[in-house]
């Protein structure tokens, strides 16, 4: 064999029987193959295990799967490239051309832009309703056939806590798919509710570290089946070494996750007892109007803390710019705590009332709790209070 021809032939190495690796390799390879047409054919057919083509699937995105889906409670998962590509292909996928989905005010913004514009331009329509709206989403059920009722819980940014019990009997009753965006709350909440698919960044809290994308569905296997050739032709498949990344991060979840519920908690204390604070909306503070569902529904509630400043707009950017250990950033999850200010949180979709009903006001701040000592963060956020306060009152 010449040299040109060996470098794309290189030696293999295997591991002797009863040899393994303790964590698990990357195999970051796109195409894999059989020993013969026949047993290519064969796994093509679906007669024979194996991997074929990434875009199908891959040892270390489905090692991923697997552990997901477990974590989850549900039989079957499917990594993608980010959350929002694991929403897009959902979407696609579940529904078609006359379709109704019944949807919230209460979401992520670009959740709405795609059923609301994406969906819209393919003949899918919406109703979109306050995800406490109880009565309005039973209306909307029994005005017409739904396809999906898509929600989350607690609702980004504001944190509010959706009837899981109420949402999945009234839509069961009315034939439609449950589906949940359960990225706020985790991989370990929610399992036990009669959700049909959960959605996940995993860009969030799975990964934990802030430097890789991906998202999932997790869902049981009649469902996932039946996404499963749509999503590998749309394409957003996970790689590999992001896939890697993610698993070798949700060694920490658990802990992380329960740290960070931990300093929350402090922080929303903190604000709900300053005065230059008008709100905080927080599930786990006794005064959030939903504390008592959201203590039946979760175990842990959250790392997210949003809240409203006295002082209107103003105040918010002035409070956002006087913090030093909190990043001025996007996403959520991850070891740096992270704040968002209004201009980036408002619905630029909704009307005057469907803002109304969001609850994000001019004034309203989310904060995205890290891992750092929370007495730092205490600090930081009580200093930047006092500045902002000060600076009104000059
Ligand atoms: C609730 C929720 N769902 C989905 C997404 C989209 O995830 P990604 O950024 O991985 O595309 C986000 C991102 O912030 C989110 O907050």
């Amino acid at each position: 064999m010449k040299k040109p021809t060996r470098v794309n032939h290189p030696p293999e190495v295997s591991l002797p029987a009863g040899n393994r690796p303790l964590v698990a390799p990357i195999y970051q390879t796109v195409k894999f193959e059989f020993d013969s047409v026949a047993e290519t054919e064969a796994h093509l057919r679906g007669e024979r295990p194996g991997f074929f083509y990434q875009r199908t699937s891959n040892p270390t995105t489905r090692q991923l799967e697997q552990l997901l889906a477990e974590l989850q409670g549900r039989d079957e998962c499917l990594v993608t490239t980010s959350g929002a590509a694991a929403i897009t292909q959902l979407l696609l996928a579940l529904t078609r051309q006359g379709d109704h989905i019944v949807c919230f005010i209460e979401s992520y913004n670009p959740t709405r832009y795609l059923i609301r514009r994406l969906l819209a331009r393919f003949g899918v329509t919406h109703t979109l309703l306050s995800v406490e709206d109880l009565p309005g989403v039973e209306r909307a059920l029994a005005a017409q056939p739904t396809r999906l009722v898509y929600f989350e819980s607690p609702t980004n940014p504001i944190t509010r806590i959706a009837d899981i019990a109420a949402l999945t009997r009234l839509g069961h009753a009315a034939g439609a798919l449950i589906v949940m965006d359960n990225t706020f709350a985790g991989f370990h909440q929610h399992g036990g509710y009669d959700v049909d698919v959960f959605v996940h960044s995993l860009t969030k809290y799975a990964s934990g570290a802030g430097d890789v994308m991906g998202g999932a569905v997790i869902a049981r296997a009649e469902l996932i089946h039946r996404m499963r050739t749509d999503f590998a032709v749309l394409g957003g498949v996970l790689d590999p070494h992001a896939a890697f990344l993610i698993q070798r991060g949700l060694k920490t979840y658990f802990l992380r996750y329960a740290a960070q519920c931990a300093s929350a908690l402090r922080i929303a204390q903190l604000l709900a007892g300053h005065p230059a604070v008008a709100c905080v909306h927080y599930p786990g503070l006794p005064s959030h109007p939903q504390h008592a569902l959201a203590a039946r529904q979760m175990q842990d509630f959250g790392t997210i803390v949003s809240f409203d400043l006295v002082g209107g707009e103003p105040a918010a950017r002035g409070f956002a710019d006087n913090l030093e250990l909190f990043a001025l950033a996007a996403s959520l999850g991850s070891g740096e705590s992270l704040v968002v200010t209004p201009q980036m949180l408002i619905g630029r979709d909704l009307n005057a009332e469907q803002q109304r009903l969001s609850g994000v006001t001019p004034g309203t701040l989310r904060l995205s709790i890290g891992l750092e000592d929370v007495d730092d963060l205490l600090a930081d956020v009580d200093r930047a209070l006092t500045l902002t306060a000060g600076a009104a009152l000059r």
